[in-house]
């Protein structure tokens, strides 16, 4: 990928602007607090959480998820960069991501990215005009024996073979798993929600060092 200039001297924020983070959000992420030893430590969970309600974690977001768990919003920052799965951009209502391990790789999953782009006509990162379709490639989906393979939001098409690319797109139901998703996530933690009175992490580790 080509270097690009960032304009720092401009606001990526604006301070103004009404918070985007709902009530129902905030709750949501503070019901994982009791779960872990520090407030940093939701951290995951809560980027889930504001990318599952909002399609993507906007700066905005990112500085508003800094304020529920007290921490630096740059923390913030530095996670949502380091995984791929999280975006700070609109994307598409279905994310198509193509395998670009070893094993998918010795089965062809080079041809495979190939008709997914042009079938979507669409680069890596990037999303379809109506907004339906964006692509990506990510590591070892582990589902190494059936390669070469591509997820639609959470289903995973296996052994794809490049000429059944169309059809496959073309599938409505082509995201949608035949199983029920885990209840883990969306169950309320135990106990009562601690809100406050959790630790952050620099208090935990002048706490052990004492
Ligand atoms: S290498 Fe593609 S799923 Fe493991």
């Amino acid at each position: 990928m080509a270097w690009q200039a960032v304009d720092r001297a401009s606001p990526v924020i604006d301070e103004k602007a009404p918070a985007i983070l709902s009530d129902a959000v905030r709750d949501k992420i503070r019901s994982f607090l009791p779960r872990y030893e520090t407030r940093r430590a939701a951290l995951l969970p809560a980027l889930h959480i504001v990318q599952d309600a909002l399609g993507h974690v906007s700066p905005r977001a990112m500085v508003e998820i800094a304020e529920v768990l007290e921490i630096p919003p740059s923390q913030v920052m530095d996670t949502m960069s380091f995984y791929t799965h999280f975006w700070d951009h609109p994307k598409g209502r279905k994310v198509v991501v193509v395998c670009r391990s070893l094993s998918c790789q010795v089965m062809g999953s080079d041809a495979l990215l190939q008709a997914v782009k042009s079938e979507l006509g669409i680069d890596e990162h990037g999303t379809t005009k109506d907004g339906q379709y964006s692509l990506l490639t990510e590591e070892c989906l582990a589902a190494c024996d059936h390669a070469p393979c591509m997820l639609i939001n959470e289903k995973m098409h296996k052994c794809v073979k490049p000429e059944q690319v169309g059809k496959i797109l073309k599938d409505a139901r082509n995201d949608q798993i035949a199983y029920p998703r885990s209840d883990l996530f969306d169950k309320p933690a135990e106990g009562p929600v601690a809100t406050t009175d959790l630790p952050r992490t620099s208090d935990v580790r002048e706490m052990k060092e004492s």
